[in-house]
């Protein structure tokens, strides 16, 4: 097995405060070496090991490749016009997906797959490494199969969002008895995750909790679009069913908020139970003209706390992840490093792959991911910069130099 030292590291954000100071564990002058698809030494690069092959980072920072733990990338078709209405005046009301429902049921095959291969791509330039998705825009059997299983083909984890709307013409009864029964049974082999889109013109409280019980009756892990629109029950609910994250968390209660602190509490206490990342979305939060997620204050009351790009043709059509850590700190109070960590760390605890094992969707059992220490995916990017601190400092710019995925260099 071939290992490469990369060493003349400035700054190296591990994310394991046993490694390095601050919530980043950063380190100076470090060394990482890698071991084919694993990380097998951090350190101070005066007393790195030798290597078959070296690489010189010259003084500039490395860090965790990003984990974008929401994602609606399998679609056809274009919102522009939806989009310009929007800074128009326009509310975002969840209409619209069923635009993307029509294009997306008459797109070939080939056209969904293009499509989704170069958003992956897109998202790899930027220094993204590990990428979920969800279905949801097919709405049918036959359609959100498909969109499971061209996803599987792509990315790390892949999500069954069937309750996303009621799709156009369809009664709800009978589209909720579709999505929590055969159409689950058929996507089911091609997910590790069930979400319910839990809204007002979506899925209510009753409906939702029939999504959720009717996934964890099949094994499948839940997450929970929530809060995105207005106050409502889907922070509870995630919480209450041990969902592995509740996103978007716009409008949040003080309820809400003790809730999502208290499912870490109960953790940290050993009752077994599981808590529930809280995921913010900062570009969706921009391109809808909706609050902010109180990112500051989840943090401070004890959440674990997800960066993700939302990345869909409706509310956040863009994968940089750059751009939402950028904005997490001017716009939403964190600090660099909080917010790196929660694009990283906290996207791969959202997706439960922050431990050894997880499985990829071809059922391959993969090395943690989210931190940079020993044993870990080695997955990491090189910014053209001295710090992570350049990430907002000099937002927009395009920092990313260089990203190896499972040791491997893809940009
Ligand atoms: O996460 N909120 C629901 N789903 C997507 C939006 C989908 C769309 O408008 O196409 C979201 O923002």
């Amino acid at each position: 097995m071939t290992a490469l030292l990369i060493t003349g590291i400035g700054e190296l954000t591990t994310n394991d405060e046993s490694l390095g100071e601050g919530v980043g564990g950063r380190l100076r002058d470090a060394a990482v070496v890698i071991e084919g698809e694993r990380v097998a030494w951090v350190g101070s690069s005066a007393v790195a090991p030798a290597a078959d092959e070296r690489f010189d980072a010259t003084g500039r920072a490395v860090l965790p490749g990003w984990v974008d733990s929401h994602t609606h990338m399998v679609f056809a078709g274009d919102r522009t016009a939806e989009f310009e209405a929007r800074m128009a005046g326009e509310a975002y009301a969840a209409g619209g997906i069923n635009v993307t429902v029509e294009a997306t049921r008459s797109a070939p095959d080939a056209e969904l797959e293009q499509n989704l291969a170069r958003l992956v791509h897109e998202a790899r330039l930027g220094g993204t490494t590990t990428i979920e998705t969800k279905t949801g825009y097919g709405l049918t059997i036959a359609d959100e199969a498909r969109s499971a299983r061209i996803a599987g083909r792509h990315v790390d984890a892949v999500t069954f969002l069937g309750a996303h709307v009621v799709p156009s013409g369809a009664d709800p009864d009978a589209y909720l008895d579709l999505v929590t029964g055969p159409m689950l049974d058929a996507v089911a082999p091609h997910v590790s995750a069930v979400d319910v889109f839990c809204e007002t013109g979506a899925f209510d409280e009753a409906a939702s909790r029939r999504v959720l019980e009717a996934a964890a009756g099949r094994g499948l892990a839940t997450r929970v679009h929530g809060n995105q629109l207005g106050e409502g029950p889907g922070v509870r609910l995630a919480v209450e069913h041990g969902a592995l994250s509740v996103d978007h968390l716009g409008f949040l209660s003080q309820a809400d908020i003790d809730a999502l602190a208290g499912s870490w509490a109960d953790r940290r206490g050993g009752s077994g139970r599981r808590g529930t990342v809280a995921t913010v979305l900062p570009a969706c939060d921009l391109s809808t003209r909706m609050p902010l997620a109180p990112a500051r204050r989840l943090l401070d009351a004890g959440t674990v706390l997800a960066i993700a790009s939302n990345c869909n043709p409706g509310t956040s059509y863009t994968n940089s992840m750059g751009f939402c850590v950028a904005t997490a700190v001017l716009q939403m109070g964190l600090t660099v490093q909080e917010a790196v960590r929660a694009a990283t760390l906290g996207g791969a605890i959202a997706l439960g792959a922050h431990e050894e094992g997880w499985c990829d969707p071809q059922g391959v059992a993969q090395p943690a991911v989210g931190a940079i220490r020993p044993g870990s995916r080695a997955d990491l990017q090189l910014l053209d910069a001295p710090s992570a601190t350049h990430l907002a400092y000099r937002p927009g710019m395009p920092l990313t130099a260089a990203v190896w995925r499972k040791g491997a260099r893809i940009a």
